[in-house]
């Protein structure tokens, strides 16, 4: 795993923003996987910077979502559906074709998950996967346990990241208590993969990655077995 140190919030952005244009440089026709959470918001303004100043295209990208609340509305403004659109997806010339999110109105969440990887395979896999951290080390909403998933699944999230994640929401009870995720085996076909963490609430996540173990109750430790894994961390969240 190599780690890029960096200063701030704004230089983890500009680090990764970096990393996802050499790669649709690289490849125009690329698949990416998209992360959502507070962390890659100032990453996805400068790619729409990019591309409004003619430095990039996503014509030939094809996106895919780690993950999404279940059940959900597209047109809930907290579903990860609405969230990508509003960060990401309307500002630059993707093809809404080609942008693949869980879907959290599916009615048989399990035909959703089997379908979602089976897309993932056919368009040849997933270039860069893009990821963010919870405060448990949760990657996507692979969350803490005794045993991980490969594939992508309908999960129960755990006390901790409702709670986390309620600062999105008026109230806590709104938030959803199941997702649909990627699975760590998913998450881990990725070619290449970045992380990005900033913050002090991330620094317990952070030092379990960079210790010598693996651990399912830290699921992100697992990216330890793959071979290209970038860690972007600014100094909150390495301190
Ligand atoms: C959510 C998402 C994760 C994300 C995490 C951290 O739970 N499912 O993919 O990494 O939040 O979010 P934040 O970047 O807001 O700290």
């Amino acid at each position: 795993m190599r780690l890029i140190k960096c200063k701030n919030p704004d230089e983890v952005s500009k680090e990764a923003a970096k990393i996802i244009a050499g790669q649709m440089a690289l490849k125009p026709d690329s698949t990416i996987g998209f992360a959502t959470g507070s962390t890659p918001v100032g990453t996805y303004k400068i790619l729409i910077d990019m591309y409004k100043n003619g430095e990039l295209d996503f014509s030939k990208i094809t996106a895919f979502n780690l993950d999404e609340y279940y059940p959900i509305e597209h047109k809930n403004d907290q579903s990860y559906y609405y969230f990508m659109r509003d960060n990401l997806f309307s500002h630059v010339n993707i093809d809404p074709e080609n942008c693949h999110i869980p879907n959290g109105e599916a009615k048989d969440a399990d035909a959703e998950c089997a379908e979602y990887d089976k897309l993932i395979q056919e368009k040849g896999g997933i270039d860069l996967q893009i990821l963010g951290i919870g405060q448990n080390g949760h990657i996507g909403f692979n969350e803490p346990d005794e045993n991980l998933f490969c594939a992508t699944h309908k999960t129960k999230l755990t006390d901790n990241t409702i709670e986390a994640n309620s600062r999105f929401f008026a109230t806590k009870e709104e938030v959803p208590t199941h997702a649909l995720t990627m699975g760590i085996g998913e998450i881990m076909k990725a070619r290449r993969i970045i992380l990005l963490a900033t913050g002090k609430n991330k620094q317990q996540a952070v030092k379990a990655l960079l210790n010598d173990y693996l651990n399912t109750n830290v699921p992100a430790t697992m990216l330890k077995l793959h071979s290209d894994v970038v860690l972007i961390c600014d100094e909150d969240a390495l301190s």
